[in-house]
């Protein structure tokens, strides 16, 4: 695993997402105040972008819901939270902030890429 600075943590506004893109995969960053995580910024639906997306919380899960059609994905698990028939997922990414900055966790073979 290797785990890259991405940014200075001010220059995600809370329950926003930002777009990197980290060894070929791009990645929604979003800040939830009290922590920051990190998913695959493609909607499994159709490849919306996910950082785009609004955060709400529902039923007891954090989500954001993809900007084209509305499904909400949660962004702990990266599975489909609605529709819930849906059994689609998106890959989550550990992200901590060390001294203000935003650092994810991705694959060393994608970290070389
Ligand atoms: S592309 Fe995300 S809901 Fe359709």
């Amino acid at each position: 695993m290797k785990y890259i600075r991405v940014t200075e943590a001010a220059n995600i506004p809370l329950r926003e997402g930002r777009r990197v893109n980290l060894g070929g995969v791009d990645i929604a960053i979003f800040n939830l105040g009290e922590r920051f995580v990190a998913i695959e910024n493609r909607c499994p639906h159709g490849g919306g972008p996910l950082a785009d997306g609004i955060i709400s919380n529902v039923g007891g899960a954090t989500t954001v819901t993809c900007p084209m059609h509305n499904w909400r994905i949660c962004i702990d698990s990266g599975n489909v939270a609605k529709p819930s028939d849906q059994r689609a997922c998106v890959r989550t990414f550990a992200a901590t902030v060390e001294e203000g900055i935003v650092v994810v966790a991705i694959d060393e073979e994608r970290a070389a890429a």
